[in-house]
């Protein structure tokens, strides 16, 4: 049948980000079973450990998976943060792009796991679509309440369903939430919750963490630290990273009376003789009102801040593990001959600030395979799918590691007994889609994971160069005592001397050598 304008206005109706995603959930990383389960262990473990960190609450997390059909699992998470008030749980977990972390146009924010407000309500969606069954919510209030509820997503207006509401007093200093969930999926060991918890633990020593497996055993990762890390300050962009769409937008929007009050408040590392700078350069009197402002003065703005002489943005707005925090977090749960870490200095692509930071672990856990295991994080959340599109294995990869003492072909990661943590900590993480797995590879980024691995690098060829030299001498020390008995006899016809006191000189000799080689 042919359509004209009125018969496809019939059909024209607006779609809901729920219905949206719920025909695309391979999107969001639900593209098959192990990957969804994986997902809702980490969505909700990411909330967790965002909250209890906002919260100045050193983390405890409880997580269990259970098999409760041929590949149905119920997937619980509980925390100790500091709960959700009742009226904000059906929109928080039953409404796909509702949250407190996303930061529109005009605001760059600060770093944290959860970017946009879907992490939750999704898991809860694919629940739903696989088995039919509603999220089962609890949350604490400390002094206010405990709120229980079954809950679904409507689809249609992407609005949550709530069943069988409680609420009663909490009496008690319990605060948290817990949310347990029955979905489709498939228990995998390898690349799989237990391994994503345990690298959650590495990159997160402050956190507890307890998990009981589907065969009932558990296992707690536990807290190497009780310093929590220092909360990340929210920034305003960088006059560097602003498109012209933004500026127009945070123009009309402006609360701001003048354009100099606009441009010296809205910015990062704008202040009064940079704006006086700007108006000259773009021909736009500072005494106007940002609402005035056409589209044209507005590109000459934009193009007179993006070419004057700035500081770069603060760098408060990070929250790097720190040094000392990643080789508490790879002592804990690897045996290390040799660890190092190293914390690049913060710095900025595309005026959004990141920082990157290595860890090396030389391990007997891998002496085995001698694979070297790079774990990748970005925003301290591990990092598992998607690996060889990743700028993290890209400049890895790309590093002569043969310099190091490793075997390796260029292109590919190197070979050794060794355990790599690699994290990329940013206002705004650039990853390649919304699964949120690989890292988009600008060069600066690049730039900075490579310089941070020919460091320990470096570092690593000194140890391996201190154990061969070792090695070296023990084994000349060996081929000595070998052959002492003859030399001893040789010694003794040759000089006519007791053969017991002359094998008491070379013992001697051969211990003080071995002495001054370990240093004793
Ligand atoms: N365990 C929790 N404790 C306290 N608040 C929580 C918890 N889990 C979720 N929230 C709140 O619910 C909001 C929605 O969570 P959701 O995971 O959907 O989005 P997000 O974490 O903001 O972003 P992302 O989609 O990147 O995960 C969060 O922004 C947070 O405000
Ligand atoms: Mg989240």
């Amino acid at each position: 049948m042919i359509k004209d304008a009125e018969l496809l206005a019939k059909e024209q109706r607006e779609i809901s980000i729920s219905e949206f995603f719920e025909k695309n959930r391979h999107l969001l990383g639900f593209d098959n079973p192990a990957k969804a389960l994986l997902m809702a262990v980490k969505e909700f473990v990411d909330n967790s450990l965002d909250a209890c960190e906002e919260a100045g609450i050193l983390p405890d997390i409880f997580v269990s998976i259970k098999k409760v059909g041929e590949d149905v699992f119920r997937v619980t998470v509980r925390d100790n943060g500091p709960g959700i008030l009742k009226e904000q749980v059906p929109k928080v977990f039953g409404k796909l792009l509702y949250g407190s972390k996303f930061r529109g146009l005009g605001t760059t924010g600060k770093q944290s796991r959860g970017q946009q407000g879907i992490g939750a309500s999704a898991c809860i969606l694919y629940a739903q679509l696989t088995t039919g069954k509603p999220a089962q919510i609890e949350s604490w209030v400390k002094g206010k309440e405990h709120y229980k509820c079954a809950l679904f997503i409507d689809t249609r207006t992407n609005e949550p369903l709530v069943e069988k509401e409680e609420i009663v007093e909490n009496g008690l200093e319990k605060h948290g939430v817990s949310i347990t969930l029955e979905l489709k999926g498939m228990y995998r060991t390898v690349k799989g919750p237990e391994e994503y918890l345990k690298e959650t633990a590495i990159a997160n020593p402050h956190a507890q963490i307890t998990f009981v497996r589907p065969d009932g055993t558990r296992i707690t990762f536990k807290r190497g630290t009780d310093k929590l890390p220092v909360l990340p300050k929210e920034i305003k962009p960088h006059p560097y990273g602003i498109e012209l769409g933004t500026l127009i937008k945070m123009l009309k929007s402006s609360s701001s009376k003048t354009l100099l009050s606009f441009l010296t408040t809205k910015f990062s590392r704008l202040g009064i003789n940079a704006a006086k700078e700007i108006s000259k350069m773009a021909k736009v009197p500072l005494s106007l009102h940002p609402y005035e402002i056409t589209r044209e003065q507005a590109e000459k703005l934009l193009k007179a801040m993006q070419s004057i002489k700035l500081q770069r943005p603060p760098t408060d707005c990070l929250s790097p593990i720190g040094e000392e925090e990643i080789i508490k977090g790879l002592k804990k749960e690897y045996k290390c001959d040799f660890v190092t870490a190293i914390s690049r200095p913060a710095t900025i692509y595309r005026a959004i600030p990141f920082q990157v930071e290595i860890g090396l672990a030389y391990t007997q856990d891998l002496k085995q395979d001698g694979q070297i295991k790079l774990i990748r994080y970005a925003n301290k959340v591990p990092l598992f799918y998607q690996q060889g599109e990743c700028a993290i294995y890209k400049a890895i990869a790309d590093t002569d590691w043969r310099r190091y003492g490793l075997q390796h072909t260029r292109g590919s990661l190197p070979i050794g007994p060794i355990v790599l943590l690699v994290h990329l900590a940013s206002v705004w993480v650039p990853f390649i889609s919304e699964g949120k797995q690989a890292i988009a590879s600008y060069p600066e980024i690049i730039k900075e994971i490579k310089l941070a691995a020919n460091e320990v690098g470096r570092r690593l060829k000194k140890y391996l160069s201190g154990i061969e030299r070792k090695r070296y001498k023990e084994m000349r020390i060996k081929v000595f005592e070998k052959y002492s008995n003859e030399v001893v006899k040789a010694l003794s016809a040759l000089t006519n001397q007791d053969e017991k006191k002359v094998c008491e000189i070379v013992m001697h000799s051969i211990n003080e050598r071995r002495g001054e080689e370990y240093g004793k």
